[in-house]
């Protein structure tokens, strides 16, 4: 038997995964990441912990497989983007906690050069909007703030690294310091159009190219093979992209037009749009999809918030349910949602309205609204968020003269909830599709691997292996599902009132 196996760095936990050559899972392990908050705002994680709950759970799934490394075809790595680490090249000590995406500590730095009117030239060469969500403001900081960091990254004494590259680092003993496109394309320091750090970017934001990891693209044997001692044997490094991009790979979205959605936390809708470098004129982000090649590919990529989480909040804040699964009960327990919108804005939306001083709004409640009603429109408000997304990439293709998009492959936690997912479709007017596997992010980095290492002969071999579990077919007349869409866009005028 072949295997392969998939290490998964999330923001909220290690997982490894072993696959057979099908795309089965053999074995899974995870471990919980604890969170730092240091102050309001920031948020850290401690590298080593990163490592030690990755390695221990890849230890881990391989002894549930009950297989030995030599076993194992190739590894694939996937992981939470954008955090941002600095470790010293000699001892391999981090100089600082990693800096996680959600921080927002950058932000004055990310005024400070929208001010200087560099927004186009970031844009254009990098595909993302300025924002401390990126890894190159997170870089500057702690060049600025740890001290001698400055002065030992001029000496060539630090590597920076996004988490696929700290991993790396680790699993070769120190030998690679490594990264691939698409992670490379989440720092804001990375030219997509041809797949080289910018130096025109890393002078305007001052950071010595002596940091930076050698960008190699997202299947390929050169990222390095794993120090012997570590699991049992040398396996080789093949695969690597960030979490979002091998989502997006591992739903067998290869060609442009075809669009995932992960519903997570949060959301993330990426929509390949082949070798085209695409800028949004509807709030998305351009970025560079997993390539197999030097050849730069692309995707459209934006993002909800609060996806996943307003169930959280459903169970944590107004405890209307005890555990989130209670959560489609309860909403099935009503017909509809009686009216009532909610948007939970809880910290701004994202694309494509971008109001990050929006603030979670509930509207049309009656005397007669309940829980239940609450309950349906919370879980509705992932849908409504995910088919704004949906239109303004449409949009987008079609003024690239492409087609609209024309089924929509989730994943993630919340897509089991069968009541969301025929609400997505209806809303869309499109099927939506949950595949066999929904471990898609981790499949993605090992079908990265076996491109690379000969278990695979193409990408189109992978499409044939792609299943679907159960398509979604909408049902709604268009009148009705347009009228909602109104309805939406009206609750959104609503939370978006208070904002200058
Ligand atoms: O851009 C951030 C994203 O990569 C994080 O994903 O799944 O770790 O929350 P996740």
């Amino acid at each position: 038997m072949t295997y392969l196996l998939a290490l998964d760095q999330g923001t909220s936990s290690s997982r490894s995964i072993v696959f057979d050559r099908s795309g089965r899972i053999a074995a899974q392990a995870q471990l919980e990441l604890p969170q730092i908050y240091p102050r309001p705002g920031w948020v850290e994680h401690d590298a080593r912990e990163i490592w030690r709950t990755q390695l221990a759970t890849a230890r881990q799934a391989l002894a549930q497989a009950g297989i030995q490394a030599g076993e194992v075809r190739a590894i694939g790595i996937t992981n939470q983007r954008e955090t941002t680490l600095v470790w010293n090249r000699k001892t391999g000590a981090p100089i600082h906690h990693a800096i996680v995406w959600q921080d927002r500590r950058a932000e004055p730095a990310c005024a400070q050069l929208r001010e200087q009117g560099h927004e186009a030239l970031i844009q254009g060469k990098t595909g993302l909007r300025i924002d401390a969500y990126f890894s190159a403001t997170k870089l500057q900081w702690l060049l600025a703030n740890v001290p001698g960091a400055r002065a030992a990254a001029e000496a060539g004494e630090l590597a920076f690294g996004t988490i696929d590259s700290w991993l790396i680092w680790q699993l070769t003993g120190g030998r690679r310091h490594v990264t691939d496109v698409s992670n490379a394309s989440r720092t804001m320091l990375f030219n997509v159009h041809d797949n080289r750090w910018d130096d025109e970017l890393l002078a305007l934001l001052d950071i010595p190219r002596a940091l930076m990891p050698e960008v190699l693209p997202s299947a390929s044997l050169a990222f390095g093979a794993t120090d012997a001692a570590l699991l049992g044997g040398a396996i080789p490094i093949a695969g690597v992209a960030g979490d979002q991009q091998s989502a997006l790979f591992g739903q067998a979205c290869f060609s442009a037009g075809m669009a995932k959605n992960t519903y997570g936390t949060g959301c993330f809708m990426l929509m390949h749009t082949g070798g085209q470098f695409q800028q949004s004129e509807n709030g998305l982000l351009t970025t560079s999809a997993a390539q197999t090649t030097g050849v730069p590919e692309y995707a459209m990529e934006g993002s909800v918030f609060v996806g996943g989480a307003v169930v959280q909040w459903l169970r944590d804040g107004l405890h209307a349910i005890r555990a989130s699964s209670e959560v489609q009960q309860l909403a099935e327990s009503v017909p509809d949602s009686g009216g009532v919108m909610m948007v939970p804005a809880f910290t701004g939306l994202g694309a494509p309205y971008w109001q990050p001083e929006a603030r979670g709004t509930i509207t049309g409640l009656t005397r007669g609204s309940t829980l239940a009603h609450i309950a349906r429109a919370a879980l509705e408000s992932i849908a409504y968020q995910s088919a704004a997304l949906l239109a303004a990439m449409s949009r987008d293709a079609v003024a690239a003269g492409g087609a609209p998009v024309s089924e929509l492959r989730v994943d993630g936690g919340a897509c089991v909830n069968d009541l969301l997912m025929q609400f997505q479709a209806d809303l869309l007017g499109i099927p939506v599709v949950r595949p066999a596997c929904v471990e898609t992010t981790a499949l993605g980095a090992a079908y990265l691997a076996g491109l690379a290492s000969g278990v695979y002969a193409s990408t189109e071999e992978l499409s044939s292996l792609w299943r679907a579990e159960r398509r979604f077919v909408p049902t709604m007349a268009r009148e009705q599902a347009q009228a909602l869409m109104n309805r939406w866009e009206h609750a959104v005028a609503q939370a978006t009132l208070d904002c200058t």
